[in-house]
């Protein structure tokens, strides 16, 4: 069937099966591969992208369910006011290790931002509770967020 979904701000008509995973629209048929599968059952975060500014995870998302919504990915999450923030402290803090989980982090992160803009500690570790990184990045995401948020 085809849908109409917006991406980063560009409409897109998709051909696919309505109970397809955003997740996969958005790799294989955009080719935006920024957005990684992990899990595939909404366990890992690594598949996170905002939907109408909301972290979701896009592995358990069907198509069929975004509609007009807008739907931003970590190609674009630099261009928000939240997310440059947010990607400048990962720099800054060198938050990154084998990188697979970022994407999912800073899409967390960025939106964490955009509704608690001082977030505490427990803030932080609660919204970014969903998103697992084996390599154990979490202090220094926690800190890149604490810095991302006292740059306003
Ligand atoms: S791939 Fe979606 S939460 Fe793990
Ligand atoms: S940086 Fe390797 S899984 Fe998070």
């Amino acid at each position: 069937m085809a849908l109409d979904i917006t991406v980063n701000g560009t409409t897109h008509s998709v051909d696919v099966e309505g109970d397809t995973p955003l997740l996969w629209v958005l790799r294989d048929v955009l080719g935006l591969t920024g957005t990684k599968f992990g899990c595939g059952m909404a366990l890992c975060g690594a598949c996170t992208v905002q939907i109408d500014g909301v972290a979701s995870r896009s592995c358990i998302t069907p198509i069929e369910s975004v509609g007009k919504s807008q739907i931003t990915t970590i190609e674009a999450i630099g261009a928000t006011p939240a997310g440059a923030r947010i990607q400048k402290a990962w720099l800054d803090r060198e938050v990154v290790q084998c990188g697979y989980c970022q994407s999912g982090q800073i899409m967390s992160a960025s939106a964490l931002l955009v509704s608690n803009p001082r977030p505490t500690d427990s803030d932080i570790d609660a919204a970014m509770s969903g998103n697992i990184c084996r390599c154990g990045t979490y202090l220094r995401i926690r800190e890149a967020i604490k810095q991302a948020a006292q740059s306003t």
